[in-house]
């Protein structure tokens, strides 16, 4: 009888390929559909197998037979000035309906940690309103709350369906046509991308994903079901900057999510244009965004219509080595794009 079992009959061990089936079933149960709706497989592998700074660190709770639980870690690379730094990042995690509060979920990722804390220098994270009580128990710390400016572009039927973004509600009308080249297809032959990267955030101590044109073209080139597109300012032969950004419903909305500005420093004129190509690139409702502050693309932001929005994405992290500087438990301490925290 189920209801009898202990928590000594959990078992916690390393995920196995063959357990990719059950896997997704545990987390379609527990989380419902994913970011590119019935949780395929192609979308589990590349987070967790094909992510270029190396495959996710996964464990399995097995109870009964079953597998009831399930935790992730992906390796992530940060930089700080010329510093890198190894973190992961805590995302999918679940616990079998029939066995949650019974502490599975804090056991696996005690596990995890334990396994890491040699290894990694952070993790960090977006909770959800389930999860972040059980992660600040375990000494996580909450960052702050990644904040998202709105730019809205049809007033009337974004008024309308504000009220559903929250909701399980999907469009009434059919997806926008997009008028953008699709990222991949930029980021395969686009030779400059190295050198515009260097360039953006060149002087910038604080914490941020490492970017180079292979992490790009994993984060926003392969992942399948996510139609990413991107538009780029060139001036003579040099490239000026690359935008990224996706269309997506939010509650009965259409949303344009600009998911990078890449400029050089202090462009704010082309990461203007920028914006102003991806608001005309698509009609929908409003477009989203969240840019480093104090940076060309947040000047670009607020002069291009939009306006911060209350709340924001909470960010927390646990920090595993000390002494860390700039402190990874302020959120001022990081220079984030909204492709950081958005999907994941
Ligand atoms: C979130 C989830 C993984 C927690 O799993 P779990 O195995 O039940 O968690 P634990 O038993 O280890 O709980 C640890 C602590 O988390 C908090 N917690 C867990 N579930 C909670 C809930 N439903 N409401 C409020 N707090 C909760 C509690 O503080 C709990 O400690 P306590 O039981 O001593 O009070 C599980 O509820 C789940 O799978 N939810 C659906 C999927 C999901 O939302 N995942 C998070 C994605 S970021």
């Amino acid at each position: 009888v189920k209801s009898s079992r202990t928590e000594g009959a959990v078992v916690v061990r390393p995920y196995e390929q063959e357990d990719e089936p059950r896997v997704l079933e545990l987390l379609t149960m527990a989380l419902g559909s994913g970011p590119v709706g019935n949780r395929p497989p192609e979308f589990f592998r590349w987070k967790h197998v094909q992510n270029p700074f190396g495959p996710s660190f996964l464990m399995v709770a097995v109870a009964d037979g079953r597998i009831i639980g399930l935790r992730a870690f992906m390796r992530w690379r940060l930089r700080s000035g010329e510093r890198t730094l190894n973190a992961v990042r805590a995302v999918d995690t679940a616990t079998h309906p029939e066995y949650q509060r019974r502490g599975v979920f804090s056991l696996l990722t005690r596990s995890a940690l334990e396994a890491l804390t040699e290894e990694v220098d952070l993790v960090f994270n977006t909770p959800n309103e389930r999860s972040i009580g059980g992660y600040l128990k375990m000494g996580w710390v909450r960052a702050g709350a990644v904040p998202v400016s709105i730019r809205v572009r049809r007033p009337i039927r974004f008024a309308r369906g504000l009220g559903s973004v929250r909701d399980s509600a999907t469009p009434v009308s059919p997806p926008p046509a997009i008028e953008a080249e699709r990222a991949d297809d930029v980021l395969a032959d686009e030779p400059r991308l190295a050198d515009l990267l260097v360039e953006d955030g060149h002087r910038d101590d604080r914490l941020k994903t490492r970017r180079d044109p292979t992490y790009l073209r994993w984060r926003y080139g392969s992942a399948s079901g996510l139609d990413y597109r991107a538009v780029r300012h060139s001036q003579g032969s040099s490239l000026r900057g690359l935008t990224i950004f996706r269309v997506r419903p939010r509650g009965r909305l259409w949303e344009s999510t600009v998911s990078e500005v890449i400029v050089g420093p202090g462009d704010h004129r082309t990461a203007r244009g920028l914006l102003r190509d991806v608001a005309q690139a698509a009609r929908v409702d409003h477009l989203a965004c969240h840019v480093p502050a104090g940076s060309a693309a947040a000047a670009a932001v607020r002069r291009s219509g939009f306006l911060p929005t209350p709340g924001g994405i909470v960010f927390t992290v646990n920090v595993l080595r000390s002494g860390l500087s700039p402190s990874p438990t302020d959120l001022r301490s990081w220079a984030l794009s909204l492709g950081d925290v958005e999907v994941f």
